[in-house]
């Protein structure tokens, strides 16, 4: 922004809370969930949900675990009024789930919200006005305070005589001082005690007052404050559910949401993703997930999130951002080095330790969660790019493609195949991390080749082998034979007797190539040129003294 512009802005001012009590919580317990998706979050859509659309997202809502589900808005458009008709004719709500319905405090259109959901088992009507002095000014024409408070209290007592003429369903009330944000608390609260005094909730019928961080004008301490002041002065609290509904207008819906319960609400409104006006409502998987990652129950399930995005995705028409918390493309991958090289180190510690104790508790450096706990798998956690290290191309070597590289190949191996990333300009997928990997190390066949080879264990002479192998130099093919304590010993000194030799064999290692389709055994040999230069080199074949072999030609050629 243009220095100039700040003059057009102002500080918000704090609360007075000297003996706050809210930064000394910790939160131990979920709290009670509503989903707004089907209306905040649906009036937000540059295009609504149509009806089937809206139950398949209900039906989704239903199968995550929420227990009340905010339906729409029934006075406002005959499709949120047939939507509701057809959840409830159709017998689509389970009996454990509360439809809730939003309705201003207009007396018509409360009569149309008990005509739309007559018949449901249960509802909440949460009915609003907003009362922020920019709202009684702007919007309302500069309205005072007592026609605020009286437009509340009105539409209060229209509910409370309409619930007696729908008595097959149960009735639970709700009121939102909409803009609660920034509504002054004691007008705030003047209006809140006034229809708490009219629905006269008990402990047995409690009622619902949801503060709605309408527009985040504040930090989250704030809304806590506002939260905690709220949660001491509201009459009746034993009778009242506090709830909390936050936008995410400066990006810190789920601050305001954990500090709120930290501030005493026992409830939450917000949507999956975040969808909801301007920059979205609270995403309630972040909060839910958040208290799973300190070991809390939500009795919400997203074990299988991809499937939960997919729908969303295709009824919502938006898109779940790369770096979404949790649900995010990208949020379980690391492409720098560094972080590579701990989480490969996490993993494997994690793999042995846990298999002596099944209670460990997670720790791997980078993952707050096990991925797989929300049904990601852990193949996409190390990707390579130009920023990536040498552990992050050995991990996927090794997990991804069954090569377990010596410790001291890694910078050889991963170095290489970040400069070709670099080079391209972009990620490489994992089975070009194979290609790469074979291109420039595997069995490299030029200008030497080994065409084939006998190996003949000497009797007598304990472990002496003779090698006799047809080589290819330089497009001729010559005969060479040697003698060595082991097959690679004796090709070493067959190629010496063919004037080959300016290198010693500083390192060998082999293993079984897991997972591969066909049972293939890899070598890496390390040489050591007599320049000084080391260099390792890599073979593959279903026989391991001819892997051997290709490893120690494929060094040889990367020398030249
Ligand atoms: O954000 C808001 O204030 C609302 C109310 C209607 C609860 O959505
Ligand atoms: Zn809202």
């Amino acid at each position: 922004m243009h220095p100039s512009a700040l003059s057009k802005y102002r500080p918000f001012p704090p609360v007075s809370l000297p003996d706050r009590t809210w930064p000394d919580q910790t939160l131990t317990h979920a709290p009670e969930w509503c989903s707004v998706d089907l209306r905040d979050g649906n009036q937000a859509l540059p295009q609504p949900m149509s009806i089937e659309e809206k139950l398949d997202f209900f039906d989704l809502l239903v199968r995550v675990g929420f227990k009340q589900i905010e339906v729409g808005f029934p006075s406002a458009a005959d499709t949120e009024f047939n939507f509701l008709r057809r959840l409830i004719d159709e017998g689509r709500i389970p009996d454990d789930v509360t439809i809730q319905v939003l309705v201003q405090t207009r007396e018509p259109l409360i009569r149309r919200t008990f005509d739309a959901i007559a018949g449901a088992k249960r509802a909440i009507v949460h009915i609003y006005n907003s009362t922020s002095p920019l709202q009684r000014r702007v919007t309302f024409g500069d309205a005072s305070r007592e026609s605020i408070r009286q437009i509340a209290v009105d539409g209060a007592e229209l509910v409370k005589k309409l619930v007696p003429t729908i008595p097959q369903t149960e009735v639970v009330l709700q009121y939102s001082p909409e803009s609660f944000s920034d509504t002054e608390l004691d007008f705030a609260l003047e209006c809140c005690n006034a229809v708490i005094d009219v629905w006269q909730p008990t402990p047995e019928r409690k009622m619902i007052i949801n503060l709605p961080d309408t527009v985040q004008w504040s930090t989250p301490n704030i809304h806590a404050d506002m939260i905690e002041w709220m949660c001491r002065h509201l009459s009746k609290r034993d009778s009242v559910i506090v709830s909390l509904h936050t936008h995410n207008d400066r990006g810190t819906g789920v601050a305001a949401t954990e500090l709120g319960l930290m501030a005493g609400a026992d409830r939450v409104e917000g949507t999956l993703f975040g969808n909801g006006e301007r920059t979205g409502n609270l995403d309630i998987i972040t909060v839910a997930l958040n208290l799973n990652s300190h070991g809390i129950a939500t009795g919400l399930d997203f074990s299988d999130l991809q499937s939960i995005r997919t729908v969303y995705e295709r009824v919502t028409r938006l898109n779940v951002p790369e770096r979404q918390p949790y649900a995010g493309e990208l949020v379980f991958t690391a492409f720098s080095g560094s972080h590579q090289d701990a989480i490969k180190k996490g993993l494997d510690r994690r793999a042995v330790e846990a298999a002596q104790n099944p209670e460990l508790p997670w720790g791997v450096p980078y993952l707050t969660i096990d991925p797989q706990d929300i049904g990601r798998s852990y193949e996409a956690i190390i990707r390579i790019n130009s920023q990536s290290g040498k552990g992050g191309v050995a991990y996927v070597l090794d997990r991804e493609h069954g090569f377990d590289l010596p410790k001291t190949m890694h910078p050889q191996v991963g170095k290489r195949i970040y400069d070709l990333a670099d080079e391209h300009g972009r990620e490489l997928s994992i089975d070009e991390i194979r290609e790469a990997f074979f291109e420039e190390f595997v069995n490299l066949s030029s200008p030497l080749d080994v065409i084939d080879y006998e190996l003949i264990h000497q009797t007598g002479e304990r472990g002496q082998v003779q090698c006799k192998a047809s080589i290819l130099i330089h497009d001729q093919k010559k005969a060479i034979e040697g003698f060595g304590n082991g097959p690679i010993n004796a090709f070493v000194h067959a190629m010496e007797g063919a004037g080959l030799k300016d290198f010693k064999v500083t390192d060998y290692r082999s293993h079984a190539v897991r997972g591969g389709s066909d049972a293939s055994a890899a070598a890496y040999v390390q040489v050591q040129h007599d320049d000084g230069r080391l260099l390792w080199g890599a073979g593959v074949d279903p026989s391991i003294e001819m892997a051997g072999l290709k490893a120690l030609v494929a060094a040889w050629n990367l020398l030249r």
